[in-house]
């Protein structure tokens, strides 16, 4: 059985997912190592939001990365189906930000005005123009600030698709498996160390979200929770996504819309709260108040990796030879995976081309 390898991956999240998987299409021998099952955590509580444009300011350090990850949606959602035949749900109808009050208003259209002068593709919608386009709104919407080519998939079916690709594609993965250290050699690591066996790599990622900072100490993550809930409706309600403050509306397929989602800082536990809930429930219900007659599916939730600086590690470690970082993506992990797979990828081709 091989034990030695081109890349250990820890962590089967979206993030591992799309490491691995891109690391297969350059021919990589990539074993992936999961404590859990894959996408159990922080990737299956999402809502598959692809809001670059909604999530960051156009002079964001993040904002031009999150829309080149955003737009690789596109080709990589044919590539997987074609790959392992799953379909990710790529949705491409946008997500409007909407103000209930005047002065809400007046905020978006300078928003716009200003994004509208760096050629970007945000809109202002007028009340009457939302309606037509997002009829079930509610009536006291002033209007929105429409972020045309943001997009959603299921998280979910992405990080499966991902992880099924990477596996036809001749990655090594092993769940229940968890790594608790990092083979090194002075300075420089050379593998990993399981429950049950040991494995060596020339390069080994760490992937693990939040759990990032037991397998690397260095990386200092703050754990910021989400709960979320689903419902189902007799009839589409919406086509785009739609957000107000701190509340989202994802229509999926098939009448499913998700709701989110709750923020609470230094939170490790997954548990849905009544107040969470409460909260989500009454502002989603001004948003679209014909959602009150829905049939609540189900309500769940997960563990935001976010970083002290606010910022994702993506890249080298700054402290150990062989060791790659690629974890904290915080709100944005969905959004990101396209572009970390390919970017970490990258790096330890050209390592390899260097040597
Ligand atoms: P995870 O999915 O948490 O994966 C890490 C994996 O590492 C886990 O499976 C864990 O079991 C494993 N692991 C940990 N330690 C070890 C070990 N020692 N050995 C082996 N394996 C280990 N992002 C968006 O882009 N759009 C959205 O709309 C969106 N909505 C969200 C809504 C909510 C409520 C939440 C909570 C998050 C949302 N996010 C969204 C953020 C997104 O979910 C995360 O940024 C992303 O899932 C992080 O992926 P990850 O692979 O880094 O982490
Ligand atoms: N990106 C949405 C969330 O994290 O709730």
């Amino acid at each position: 059985m091989r034990t030695t390898y081109d890349a250990i991956i820890i962590g089967g999240g979206v993030i591992g997912c799309s490491i691995a998987y891109e690391l297969c299409k350059r021919n990589k021998r990539v074993l992936l190592l999961e404590k859990e099952t894959i996408g159990s955590r922080a990737s299956s509580a999402a809502a598959g939001m692809l809001g670059a444009e909604m999530e960051f300011e156009t002079d964001h350090p993040l904002y031009l990365l999150a829309k080149e990850s955003r737009n690789a949606f596109t080709p990589l959602s044919q590539e997987l189906f074609d790959v392992c035949g799953i379909d990710i749900e790529l949705i491409q109808k946008g997500i409007y930000e909407l103000a209930f009050t005047e002065e809400e208003a007046d905020d978006l259209k300078r928003e716009a005005a200003k994004r509208r002068d760096q050629d970007e593709e945000v809109f202002w919608l007028s009340a009457e123009e939302l309606i037509i386009k997002e009829p079930a709104l509610s009536s006291l919407v002033k209007g929105a600030l429409y972020f045309e080519k943001d997009a959603q998939v299921s998280p979910v079916k992405l990080t499966r698709a991902l992880y099924q690709s990477a596996k036809i594609l001749g990655a090594e993965i092993k769940e229940r498996t968890e790594v608790v250290e990092l083979l090194q050699t002075n300075n420089r690591v050379t593998g990993v160390v399981t429950t049950k066996e040991t494995f060596h790599a020339d390069s080994v990622i760490v992937a693990c979200g939040v759990w990032s900072s037991e397998i690397e100490p260095s990386l200092k993550m703050v754990p910021v929770k989400g709960e979320c809930l689903s419902f189902k409706t007799q009839r589409p309600l919406l086509t785009g996504t739609v957000k107000y403050k701190n509340c989202y509306l994802v229509p999926k397929r098939e009448n499913q819309i998700f709701v989110g989602a709750t923020s609470t800082p230094h939170v490790f536990d997954e548990e849905v709260t009544f107040s969470g809930l409460f909260e989500l429930m009454e502002k989603a219900k001004q948003i679209v108040p014909e959602l009150s007659g829905a049939h609540f599916e189900k309500a769940w939730g997960g563990i935001r990796p976010q970083t002290l600086s606010g910022q994702p590690y993506i890249g080298p470690s700054p402290h150990k030879e062989g060791l790659i970082l690629a974890t904290g993506h915080y709100r944005n992990g969905i959004l990101l995976s396209a572009i970390t797979g390919k970017r970490i990828a990258d790096h330890i081709e050209s390592e390899v081309y260097q040597s």
